[in-house]
């Protein structure tokens, strides 16, 4: 969702969204069913120029997103409860440059899903830029008839919690699994799903599984559905989808290559790579930029770093495995980047780069960022000016971690967009900013304090000396491998 990867991923597709094309032009941003609203807090830290717009009709989440952006003083964003209904039927908002709505065009009814498309329709500018995010076929085929059981235990358990509901529906999917049931049986990755997602938070499950709307989209029928908007798909803005030798064997290559229509082409390659989940960047009018302004505009694109040098792997796992980064084109293009935040133009300008290619490096770049190892970067100037908004909001989710892990991220203004943070890392991070001499023991001043004890590999450390010694741990590893890429981000 934030604008600088939106922009990343619409270049590798050779589009040049006018929103994006001078990074120092104000531009107009909505989110539609923001929930807690701390990405799009976030998007307006990190782009002061720009005005930020987003409605969830639950009031809560509005007055927890409004108090948020009020601490870090924020006037570049406005917050309304309103139904998308409401949203769409005021009449003083702008005609915006980006809207996007993550986690809501699946778990909404048809009805709603029309009210967003009016939305796009009436609100989006022409060459307007649309993030939306749906479940898919082929992926989640094999998975619905669970949800369905899960759907019909907590409803026969009204009278329950609904986090007891979800354990009552995980039970019964575990003894069937138990019995070697005909459908787990037929679906022998089921095991492995429903043994995951017993990890997730019980809030989770209760969206993805009991959300009484609920609808699997081929990717062909939701460009349809957007066409409806004068919407047309553009590019995943997942960068990993952009590199075929990663997602496709050489056939499915040559399959695709075969199709001309770009929505059968994105559904077959749902099939290739079984997807069950896509983040789509749509346009209102699309328009593709002439070859050498991709490429002027990807080689003055920067890219940073998003993890500690040491900890970068030469392995990833992709679709078609794991594959192994070639060291010499990676390892240099890391020392690079640890050195400091630049773009393909610098870092082809000198050694050991020089002869490696703008190709070369902007594939392994992507790869990077789809591992994430890297990120697009802000223009220099731009994160020069949104360093103060970013260092407001950042202080307030530091000072929000003494009593609550419920946002474990901070933002960039390097980046521009979130880098995630578990409370841990925040707390020692404040400890930094307020200048404690021992890391370990302001956080232990402050679990203490509130009768909290770390949690390690599933089993509570009690005694004070035990957490203490966990606790030195952390902050050694803080200190040696977070610190140095946190002040990178301009975040320390
Ligand atoms: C799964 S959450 C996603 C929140 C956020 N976009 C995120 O990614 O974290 C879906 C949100 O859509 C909101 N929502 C659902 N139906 C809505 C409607 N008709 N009008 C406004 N908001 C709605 C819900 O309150 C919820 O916060």
């Amino acid at each position: 969702m934030f604008p600088g990867i939106l922009n990343f991923n619409l270049l590798l597709k050779q589009v040049q969204a006018d929103a994006f094309a001078d990074p120092a032009k104000p531009f107009t941003y909505a989110e539609l069913g923001c929930g807690h609203g701390l990405t799009v807090t976030m998007i307006a830290a990190a782009n002061p120029q720009a005005v930020v717009y987003a409605n969830d009709f639950n009031p809560s989440h509005i007055v927890g997103a409004r108090k948020l952006a009020d601490a870090a003083k924020l006037k570049n964003i406005h917050f309304f409860d309103d139904s998308f209904e409401e949203f769409l039927n005021r009449d003083d908002l702008p005609a915006f440059d980006v809207v996007s709505l993550h986690g809501v065009y699946s778990w909404i009814s048809e009805e709603n899903r029309k009210l967003i498309r009016d939305f796009l329709r009436r609100r989006l500018k022409p060459g307007g830029v649309c993030y939306a995010s749906y479940n898919v076929l082929p992926g989640w085929a094999p998975a619905a008839p669970m949800r369905k059981l899960m759907i019909e235990i907590a409803e026969g358990e009204k009278a329950k919690p609904i986090p007891a509901r979800i354990d009552s529906a995980i039970d019964l999917l575990n003894s069937l699994q138990k019995t070697n049931a005909g459908y787990f049986k037929a679906n022998p990755l089921l095991g492995t799903r429903l043994e995951a997602m017993q990890k997730h938070s019980r809030n989770y499950l209760a969206h993805e599984y009991l959300n009484r709307d609920w609808t699997l989209f081929y990717h062909c029928d939701a460009a349809r559905e957007m066409a409806e908007a004068k919407l047309t798909f553009a590019a995943p803005a997942n960068a990993s989808d952009h590199v075929d030798v990663v997602n496709l064997t050489v056939d499915q290559q040559q399959i695709l290559a075969d199709i001309a229509d770009p929505a059968l082409r994105e559904t077959v390659r749902d099939f290739c790579v079984n997807q069950q989940f896509r983040r789509d960047i749509f346009l209102k009018g699309l328009l593709n930029c002439s070859s050498q302004e991709q490429v002027n505009a990807l080689l003055n694109q920067r890219f940073a770093l998003t993890l500690p040098r040491a900890g970068l792997s030469l392995k990833g796992n992709f679709p078609v495995g794991e594959v192994n980064l070639q060291p010499t084109v990676y390892e240099p293009l890391a020392d690079a980047l640890a050195e400091r935040p630049q773009s393909i133009r610098e870092m082809i300008s000198k050694e050991p780069l020089a002869g490696t290619g703008y190709q070369k490096i902007l594939q392994a770049l992507t790869i990077m960022i789809s591992m994430g190892q890297v990120s697009p970067a802000l223009a220099d100037k731009q994160a020069r000016e949104a360093k103060p908004s970013c260092d407001r909001l950042n202080a307030v989710l530091l000072e929000r971690a003494r009593t609550s892990a419920d946002m474990p991220y901070l933002i960039s203004p390097v980046t521009g967009s979130g880098v995630s943070a578990d409370r841990f890392s925040q707390l020692m991070l404040l400890a930094v900013r307020e200048n404690k001499p021992d890391l370990a023991d302001f956080v232990w001043q402050i679990l203490s304090a509130q009768n909290q004890r770390i949690l390690k590999d599933g089993v509570t450390l009690e005694t004070p000396e035990q957490n203490l010694v966990e606790l030195r741990n952390r902050a050694a590893d803080f200190t040696g491998k977070q610190m140095p890429f946190l002040k990178q981000l301009g975040i320390a």
